[in-house]
This record gives structure tokens, C-alpha cells and sequence, in this order.
């Protein structure tokens, strides 16, 4: 396997930053996940768009311009022969002596990696469904920067793992799903309108999640931005989450009890067995 390091492209076993980078002592950085399928990006502009403004929010400069990111996601992804998988790109404000200040001369340091997923393996999950359960919500406000600090979120998804669960869906101070710790949440209710929380609203802006809302608008699918609580997501007739790893994943428990008849719904799988179709 091969990563690209700082304008190199080394072996993935022999790669390293160094113990001054500012992401390994502060998780002063920002990443992107991007799907990989037939050996296409899916979605690029839109994670590239995201990237630009998460790195704006934090004062952080662009470690390449766009068209020579382009390339080396592309590079990365062809020297690991991904066909379908994913492509991870994370830039930290760089190497300076630890100080919380920014420093006043570092460059920001660019990690590129890309890896083969298992299609049929990740199809046959979906067509199964996964189980989730709720934690209350601690992360910081900012959660529409997707920053590599992400403790809340690995302890609530490893929470979930001993509970026998796949994702963990956090929990806002009224009883409202906010999002899962690597995915945006959703339900379908009676009515059979597709339901999801704002997305300014203690949210990441899921790419997956803004592609979701163009495919229901072409395929004139009921659709709504709103809070749900977690009582509602139990009463209602799917649940699902979505991310670039995830696509779309029905969601058949939550907390231990049942979503709908505890199968994957018609509307997620469908949602999912299209995705591609309308995703780009
Ligand atoms: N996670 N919410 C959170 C907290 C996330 O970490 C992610 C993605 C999403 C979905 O965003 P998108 O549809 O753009 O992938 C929502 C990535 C995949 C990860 O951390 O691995």
C-alpha cells in the first residue's frame, strides 16, 4: 500500500508525520472520507467544497489548490488499485514546537490514503440492517467542522460495539437525535415522509445527506428538515444512517427495540439501491 506524505508518495508501512504535528498534539486538523466506486470519487466537489470551508473556519491553509488535490486523491487511489473503497485525506496546521497559539511560519502537512472496501460484504450488512443505541450529546458546537477530533465520537461508537450495536446516535438536551458518531440519522414515518435534522443545526453536513435530498427531490419522495426525538424514531416505520462509508444503512433497533418490523425498510433500501444512480 502506498500513502502520499507531504508531496510523497511512500509506502503505506514506512509512512509517519512528526511527534510535533499539530494534529498528533492538539487534533488541530480537518479530514474528508470520500467513497470510491468503479474507481470514481463519488461526490468530489462537495467533499472538496466542505474541506475549503472547514479549513476557513479554522485559519488553516489550503495545503494544495484544488486541481492538485485532485490529482493526488486520484494518484493515491490508482497506486493502491482501489477499485471500490475509500479515499481519506486529512491536513493539520502543520509542525511547530508545541504552543496552543497558531504558528507563525508552519505549513499545513497533507495525508492521503485510499483502501478497497468489500462491496458485497458491505451490501449484505445493509441488506440486514444495523442496531443502534442513543448517547447523550458532549461534543463541542462546532460539529459542522469536520475536524479530526473526534474523542466523543470513537467513545460513543465503541460504546455501541460492546452493546452489540454498529453506530451510536447522540442525543441533544431535549430528547433529539442530533447524528450518529460517523453518520447523519434519519427516520421515515407512518406518513411515509423521509425525516432528518437540519443541517445547521448540531449536524455535520453530510455530502451523503445533501445527495440523499437531490435524490428524493427527483424521484418526488416526501422529505422534511427537522429534529426528531429518539420516541419518535422508535415509533417510525424506518430508520437509517448515511455517510460515505455507509451510504445508505437501514437501522433495525434502536436501544434494543425493534424500528418498524426490524427489517430494513422499503424506503432505505431503495434509497441505497439507487444511490448511485444520482450520486456523482
Ligand atoms: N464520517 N456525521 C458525522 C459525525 C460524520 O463523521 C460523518 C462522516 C457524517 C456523514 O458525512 P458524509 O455523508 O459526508 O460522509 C455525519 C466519515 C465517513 C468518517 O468519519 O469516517
Amino acid at each position: 500500500r502506498i500513502a502520499y506524505v507531504n508531496g510523497q508518495y511512500v509506502r503505506h508501512a514506512d509512512a509517519g508525520v512528526h511527534i510535533e504535528d499539530r494534529g498528533y498534539q492538539f487534533g488541530d486538523g480537518v479530514y474528508e472520507v470520500c467513497e470510491v466506486r468503479d474507481g470514481r470519487l463519488i461526490d468530489e466537489p462537495r467533499h472538496l467544497a466542505r474541506l475549503w470551508r472547514s479549513l476557513a473556519e479554522l485559519k488553516i491553509a489550503p495545503p494544495l489548490g484544488e486541481a492538485a488535490l485532485k490529482i493526488v486523491l486520484r494518484e493515491t487511489v490508482r497506486r493502491n488499485r482501489v477499485r471500490d473503497g475509500i479515499v481519506y485525506l486529512q491536513v493539520t496546521r502543520g509542525v511547530a514546537r508545541r504552543d496552543h497559539y497558531f504558528p507563525a511560519d508552519a505549513a499545513p502537512a497533507l495525508v492521503v490514503t485510499s483502501r478497497s472496501a468489500d462491496r458485497a460484504k458491505a451490501d449484505a450488512m445493509a441488506e440486514a440492517g444495523v442496531k443502534v443505541i442513543t448517547v447523550p450529546e458532549n461534543r463541542w458546537p462546532r460539529v459542522d467542522i469536520k475536524s479530526i477530533g473526534l474523542l466523543p465520537n470513537v467513545l460513543a461508537k465503541q460504546q455501541a460495539k460492546e452493546a452489540g450495536a454498529r453506530e451510536a446516535w447522540f442525543v441533544d438536551g431535549e430528547g433529539r437525535v442530533t447524528e450518529g458518531g460517523s453518520t447523519n440519522a434519519w427516520i421515515v414515518t407512518a406518513e411515509g415522509v423521509i425525516v432528518t435534522r437540519p443541517a445547521d443545526d448540531g449536524i455535520l453536513r453530510g455530502v451523503t445527506r445533501a445527495a440523499v435530498f437531490d435524490m428524493a427531490e427527483q424521484l418526488q419522495m416526501r422529505i422534511e428538515e427537522r429534529p426528531f426525538t429518539v420516541e419518535e424514531a422508535r415509533r417510525a416505520k424506518e430508520a437509517f444512517n448515511t455517510a460515505a462509508t455507509a451510504i445508505v444503512t437501514p437501522v433495525i433497533a434502536i436501544d434494543g427495540a425493534p424500528v418498524g418490523d426490524s427489517k430494513p425498510g422499503p424506503v432505505a433500501l431503495g434509497l441505497r439501491r439507487r444511490f448511485h444512480e444520482f450520486a456523482h
